[in-house]
């Protein structure tokens, strides 16, 4: 089975990045971790801070991979373009987020993704990572 994670503006900034709501783990330090506890599962990662190149690797993956992770970050809340472009692929698309929007500001509570997502998963921190693979399996 093929999953890739895609992360979206600012989450490369994990681990230094308001650590009292994203925690203070370096992404690449936890894929590490995801990639030993799921040997069973092709694990990829790709992250992006630029609307357009997201949307680009949608394209590129969403039709031949079997699960898409996307943690679209404040392109979540703005972007039709991303909506759109989850709605016009084959690949399932769980939708996450390390926070729990719903407790945050009015703006977080809208998503672009959500009517075209097989899921979303939020406020379990980078845990969500890892329940979302296992939805997958
Ligand atoms: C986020 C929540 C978004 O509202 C925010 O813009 C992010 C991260 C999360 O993972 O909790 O950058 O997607």
């Amino acid at each position: 089975m093929n999953i890739l994670i895609i992360n979206g503006p600012n989450l490369n900034l994990l681990g230094k990045r308001e650590p009292e709501i994203y925690g203070s783990e370096t992404f690449n330090d936890f894929f590490s971790k995801l990639k030993i506890k799921f040997t069973n599962v092709e694990l990829a990662y790709f992250q992006s801070n630029i609307e357009g190149e997201l949307i680009d690797k949608l394209h590129e993956v969403g039709f031949t991979y079997d699960g898409i992770i996307l943690n679209a970050a404040a392109y979540t809340h703005t972007s039709v373009g991303i909506g759109d472009a989850v709605k016009s692929i084959n690949t399932p698309v769980i939708e996450l987020h390390i926070s729990n929007i719903h407790a945050r500001e009015d703006f977080r509570h809208k998503s672009f993704i959500a009517p075209a997502a097989k899921g979303v998963i939020f406020g379990f921190g980078l845990k969500g990572y890892e329940l979302a693979i296992q939805s997958f399996l």
